[in-house]
């Protein structure tokens, strides 16, 4: 029996791409944008180095060069003027999202705009739901959230972005029966060509740090472990996305990507819809923190670790690193 020399297919540079099983497409990245009020805004995030926030004005010339770079797909987050506890700017027409999405929509034609669905930015105590004053929960140290008074909300949310202009709306609360409330609501009034990106499995996860900084987000007491998944269940994770997909989810999402490897693989086993890896802001900032001032090192990690998402079955990521895998890409 020869050796079987699987190096034969690792010899050149050229052999290796034309055998490499898995690639990384510039089409393949979704760039998130935070936008805020004002004009002529660019606050930097100090957490996330190369990432801003941006007035409406600055997000469409910054959307000018996204487009040039060749990525095809946005999601937006909104940072409000004021935030109160029944999350108004989130729904308002005049909200800082609603205003820029209609801009972009009136300037740039063919981007597809996925903008996040969820209060946590918009209320002062950060938290995805509304918060239940309930006997039953004082004095007790459970925070209740009260899951389907939310939903109200976050219907009319998913409503005021749709008819901003929005082709997905992406509901990241983790509340049940959210998709199927914003469902039905897009539809019943008119949305029917307004597709849902559920973030389906989204952990309750120690990586969202630099994005809470971003939004201001962070929860004022308590944490988010009433309603984001527990990190140790993989089975729930599947049972989170056959409930979104049974309610109408058009794309499933995991969240964050990097340290979920195991439930993306599963869900493109067992599910035929299109999945997206969300990788966050923790996944980003910890790159950039071991690779400062290597801008060839970084490179590496980040098409090691995006690539790994793409393998373990992801047909899309949401990544801050969009607008520099496309450069290097080129
Ligand atoms: C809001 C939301 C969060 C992220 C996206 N949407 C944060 C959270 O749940 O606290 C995190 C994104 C990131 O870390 O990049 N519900």
């Amino acid at each position: 029996m020869p050796v079987v020399r699987l190096r034969r297919l690792r010899r050149n540079p050229q052999i290796r791409n034309l055998v490499a099983e898995t690639r990384l497409r510039t089409e393949d990245m979704i760039l998130p944008c935070f936008v805020i009020g004002g004009e002529g805004r660019r606050e930097p995030i100090l957490s996330m180095p190369g990432i801003y926030r941006l007035s409406a004005d600055n997000l469409l010339k910054e959307l000018g060069e996204v487009k040039a770079l060749g990525i095809k797909a946005i999601l937006v987050f909104g940072i409000p003027e004021k935030k109160d506890n029944a999350a108004s700017e989130a729904y308002s027409d005049n909200g800082v999202v609603q205003k820029a999405i209609r801009r972009i929509r009136k300037e740039i034609k063919d981007i597809v705009i996925i903008s996040d669905v969820c209060i946590c930015s918009y209320t002062p105590h950060g938290h995805c739901g509304v918060i239940k004053k309930s006997k039953l929960y004082s004095g007790t140290r459970d925070l209740y959230i009260d899951n389907d008074k939310t939903l109200e909300i976050l219907a009319k949310v998913a409503v005021s972005h749709a008819a901003a202009g929005v082709d997905f709306v992406a509901p990241s609360a983790m509340m049940d029966g959210q998709v199927l409330e914003i469902r039905n609501t897009l539809d019943r009034r008119g949305f029917l060509d307004v597709g849902i990106v559920a973030y389906s499995a989204k952990f309750a996860s120690n990586f969202y740090g630099p994005f809470r900084d971003a939004l201001n987000s962070a929860p004022q007491f308590g944490d988010r472990k009433s309603y984001q998944m527990d990190f140790r269940n993989s089975d729930e994770a599947l049972r989170e996305m056959k409930q979104d997909i049974n309610e109408g989810a058009d794309i499933v999402m995991v969240k964050p990507a990097l340290a979920y490897l195991d439930i993306i693989y599963r869900a493109k086993e067992k599910f035929n819809i299109p999945i997206v890896a969300y990788n966050v802001s923790g996944e980003y900032s910890m790159i950039k923190k071991i690779s400062v001032g290597n801008k060839a090192k970084e490179k590496e990690l980040v098409f090691e670790i995006l690539t790994s998402m793409k393998r373990a079955g992801a047909d899309f990521i949401v990544t801050y690193f969009g607008k520099e895998v496309a450069r290097w890409l080129r």
